[in-house]
């Protein structure tokens, strides 16, 4: 049956934008930059292909400052030449009329000193190392909390970041405060340890965050702000003790005082954001912040394998709906979604791979039949 009547399907106003509809591409790890963090001619075929006409895509974590950590191939918005990279990408995306925000990423205690130009330690809100060995086989390292003014830098670099991205064109940014990066860190009382006006109570603890959203609304406005958010998530060892009452405040508070940000982007946590388990739904963890928050709000939640799920949970919140794997492999997904097309399967071994496999050479719907 035809999706084109349901909610997935009416447009929204998001930030300065007016969307046709509510598929949204979510930020998602592929690893096709260069060794120098610049975007690629690939990255601008492959955002484009997954463009479609008032439709949201957010990018791939990009770091803010080389010291926000280096995953080899990734991309980074803190050079003149990374920004030239991305303007590329935005005006591909801009020519069919899709709208686009850069996700800005610090990735804290998971990044490593060999990583780091002259070794310096990865820094966290306190002295508490992941478990188990990072993505290229080496022990996390214990990382060193910041000190104080160490966080006035870091914000400062999310508001210069910002601004680098409005300058490569982008319709705004989203602020990566979720799957335990560095901004997650401190927000969670299971890594978060300190006992300055950063630890303890969950005012506290979402301080980092609401301040550099304060920043970045300062330096592009709020229409043009966004923030991703993952209360309740496990992945990375994340562990809070006060999981409702901590992100009712964060919402709270980004309610009051920037009721007008672009949207907020919620993952609701699933047992392994690299399994391929199927979503049990509705484990609605996220009503609580669906009520205080006002303006747009995505849910993210492993919707490939519960795409009728997803489609639903639009029809009942007014949500829009982020997809990972599924936009991996379907560049057209809101064509195939509007028209009840079947879908490509993914393939796991080339999500973080060099080159055009499983990256570009997904089939369109339309060119698969012809
Ligand atoms: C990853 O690259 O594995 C990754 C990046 C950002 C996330 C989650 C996972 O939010």
């Amino acid at each position: 049956m035809s999706t084109t009547t349901r909610a997935i399907f009416s447009p929204i106003q998001v930030g300065n934008n007016n969307l046709q509809h509510r598929v949204v591409l979510a930020p998602l790890t592929r690893l096709r930059a260069t060794l120098d963090a610049v975007p690629t001619d690939l990255q601008a075929e492959y955002y484009k292909q997954r463009a479609s006409e008032g439709g949201l895509m957010i990018t791939e974590g990009t770091f803010i400052h080389r010291l926000a950590g280096h995953y080899e191939l990734a991309p980074g918005i803190y050079t003149q030449e990374q920004i030239k990279g991305w303007k590329k990408i935005t005006s591909a995306v801009h020519e069919k009329k899709a709208v686009i925000f850069l996700q800005l990423w610090h990735l804290g205690r998971s990044g490593h000193s060999k990583w780091n130009p002259n070794g310096e330690r990865a820094v966290s809100a306190s002295a508490v190392p992941l478990s188990g060995k990072n993505r290229y086989g080496d022990d996390h390292e214990v990382p060193r909390p910041l000190e104080i003014d160490e966080i006035k830098v870091i914000v400062e670099q999310y508001r210069q970041a910002a601004l680098n991205a409005i300058e490569a064109g982008f319709d705004g940014v989203e602020l990566h405060s979720a799957n335990g990066y560095l901004l997650d860190q401190f927000i969670n009382s299971g890594t978060n340890h300190r006992t300055d006006i950063y630890g303890g109570s969950a005012e506290n603890r979402a301080r980092f965050t609401l301040e550099a959203i304060d920043a970045i609304v300062q330096a592009i406005g709020p229409e043009r702000t966004a923030i991703r958010l993952s209360p309740g998530e496990v992945f990375q060892d994340m562990h809070d003790d006060t999981e409702v009452e901590t992100w009712s405040h964060i919402t709270s508070e980004l309610q009051k005082n920037h009721p007008q940000l672009a949207y907020l982007h919620f993952v609701q946590s699933r047992a392994n954001i690299f399994g391929n388990d199927k979503q049990i739904v509705p484990l609605n963890t996220l009503q609580p912040y669906r009520q205080i928050w006002k303006g747009p709000f995505i849910t993210a939640s492993g919707f490939t394998t519960a795409v009728e799920a997803g489609l639903d949970l639009a029809e009942s919140t007014g949500n829009l709906i982020a997809f990972g794997r599924a936009f991996i492999a379907n560049p057209d997904l809101p064509e195939r979604l509007r028209h009840g097309w079947e879908l490509n399967p993914y393939n796991r071994s080339t999500f973080y791979t060099q080159g055009p496999v499983g990256y570009t050479d997904y089939p369109f719907y339309n060119a698969a039949k012809n």
